[in-house]
């Protein structure tokens, strides 16, 4: 029987040091050998956020002990990996270049190819480790690092319908958490807030709502609430400015999300399939408003296992995994992108005076 290739997958793009490995299992979904990560929690927790220096050092720490733990948890040796993927970007240039530069090495020493991963395709794909998806889909990414609305044509061919100019949905959860002193990660607090308060007290902007497609912006929500930070004494003011926060996510994401699923119509009329994925998917009333509006456009909606969701290295090594089967190998010259995008016609939209 002929071997069934096997994929080792490193991710280092942020503040998780995350390596897995996979199996090919032909016409079914591949097989999750290994899939360990360490997460850094603790050491940003005290700055409210990821020091990207310190984040680089703890990745050099860990990257070695979580790539033997995982070739131990799988029972896999060395020498029977067929190719090595690493995330090349985007994210932190200081971390991505920790996992990266220890793929290349991997790689040369065992002669075997080497392909470095968009971070984002490996998101885009991710749902294909849970469910038996066919392209294309419709894919809304919210995590701590991008908020976009993709449209998965294909491997290697992505058709951003819709992005945030601004902050990423987690980020802006992560900032509102972090002025009410709630600490980090602001999320989940947030949500746990969010269910004892009343959503009606405080009216929070909703930008570009009514405009600029299925283009998202969050930075105003959290100016804000600088603004109506003075007037929040006592628990339950806190509670009802969540509350407020997270009915105003809901309804911008309500409409943009309608606004996406026009667009990737436009493209695909017969294509009726929405994946959610990133940390900010854990939300249980995003998760509600969502299927509702499903329901509504005949969709079909998958959210994938939070493991496979939040970043991994299992989603990379799937990346990986396509690619190989497509002999889609890179140099050891490639180098880290913070920037890369994955639909290259798609403009930078970031900062004060874009056009959307
Ligand atoms: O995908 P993820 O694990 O990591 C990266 O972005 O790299 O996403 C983390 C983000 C954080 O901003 C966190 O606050 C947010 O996901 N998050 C949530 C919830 N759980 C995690 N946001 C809203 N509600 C939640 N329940
Ligand atoms: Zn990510």
């Amino acid at each position: 029987m002929k071997k069934k290739t096997i994929i080792i997958g490193i991710e280092t793009s942020c503040d998780e040091t995350a390596v897995s490995i996979l199996r090919d299992n032909g016409k079914n979904r591949p097989k999750i050998l290994s899939n360990v990560v360490s997460s850094q929690f603790k050491v940003h927790k005290k700055f409210g956020g990821v020091v990207p220096d310190l984040a680089a050092r703890a990745h050099l720490e860990k990257i070695d002990i979580m790539t033997k733990k995982a070739l131990k948890i799988s029972k896999i040796k060395l020498k029977e990996i067929d190719a090595v993927a690493a995330t090349a970007g985007p994210g932190l240039i200081v971390c991505l270049s920790v996992g990266l530069n220890f793929a290349k090495a991997l790689s040369i020493s065992l002669k075997k190819p080497f392909i470095a991963v968009n971070h984002l395709e490996g998101h885009a794909l991710s749902p294909k480790l849970n469910f038996n998806i066919k392209y294309p889909y419709l894919l809304f990414l919210i995590s701590g690092g991008h908020t976009q609305y993709l449209t998965i044509k294909k491997l290697g061919e992505y058709k951003r319908l819709g992005t945030t100019i601004d902050d990423a949905l987690g980020e802006a959860f992560d900032k509102t958490a972090k002025l009410l002193n709630l600490g980090y990660p602001g999320g989940p607090k947030i949500e746990e807030l969010a269910r004892k308060g009343n959503e009606n007290r405080f009216v929070l902007p909703k930008p570009i709502l009514n405009r600029g497609g299925s283009n998202l912006s969050f930075a105003g929500l959290k100016t804000a609430i600088l603004r109506v930070k003075e007037f929040i004494k006592t628990d339950k003011d806190k509670n009802d400015l969540a509350a407020s926060f997270q009915k105003t996510v809901l309804d911008i994401l309500y409409k943009k999300t309608k606004k996406a699923i026009e667009q990737h119509l436009e493209l695909y009329p017969k294509n009726r399939t929405l994946v959610v994925a990133g940390g900010v998917a854990a939300n249980k009333q995003i998760r509600i408003i969502l299927k509702k509006l499903c329901q509504d456009e005949k969709f079909k909606i998958y959210f994938p296992d939070l493991k496979l969701c939040t970043d991994n290295a299992a989603m990379i090594a799937l990346a990986g995994l396509e690619r190989y089967k497509k002999k889609k190998f890179d140099k050891h010259n490639f180098e880290a992108n913070p920037r890369w995008q994955l639909d290259n016609k798609a403009k930078f939209l970031k900062g004060a005076g874009v056009k959307i």
